[in-house]
């Protein structure tokens, strides 16, 4: 039986299938795309750590801190005062880890080395590993990007 003037024909219904599946297809495949090139990732203003984890640091020793999703490097300096760097490398963020030995930052990616202050001093690193501001309140222990300042 045939139907005249229907308000939906069985070719529309199979266009929208199509159209659908193929709608559903481009967003499958280009939303990873964008979620690489622009990452979802909001970077923390400060962190607020216990000051009891990091007071019994040596001068000299390095120890990590989580910073959003990323980690952080905490150095405790040959005055006994702290300094904190966002622990990813300024070449393509991959981790960059302490070798105390060497009292070098490295990354293994592509081999690039930081001195103990940050510096990129080899291989393909084009700036220095970003710096964190310190503060201790109390108990607690602030790492703060440069300028944010303290919370009233
Ligand atoms: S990502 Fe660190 S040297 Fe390339």
């Amino acid at each position: 039986m045939r139907i005249d003037n229907a308000y939906f024909t069985r070719r529309k219904f199979l266009n929208s299938i199509l159209g659908g599946w193929l709608g559903t297809l481009a967003v499958t495949f280009v939303s990873p795309i964008v979620k690489f090139v622009w990452p979802p990732y909001k970077e923390p203003d400060e962190v607020k750590l216990a000051f009891a984890d990091f007071a019994g640091m040596k001068p000299g020793e390095v120890k990590g801190f989580p910073w959003g999703a990323k980690p952080g490097l905490l150095k405790r300096a040959e005055d006994g005062s702290f300094i904190a760097f966002i622990g990813v490398c300024s070449h393509l963020d991959c981790n960059v880890s302490w070798m105390a030995d060497k009292k070098k930052f490295f990354c293994a990616c592509h081999e690039g080395w930081y001195d103990e202050n940050g510096m990129n001093i080899a291989g393909p690193p084009p700036k220095p590993l970003r710096r964190l501001e310190t503060s201790v309140e109390g108990e607690d222990f602030f790492v703060r990007k440069p300028g944010a300042g303290a919370k009233a």
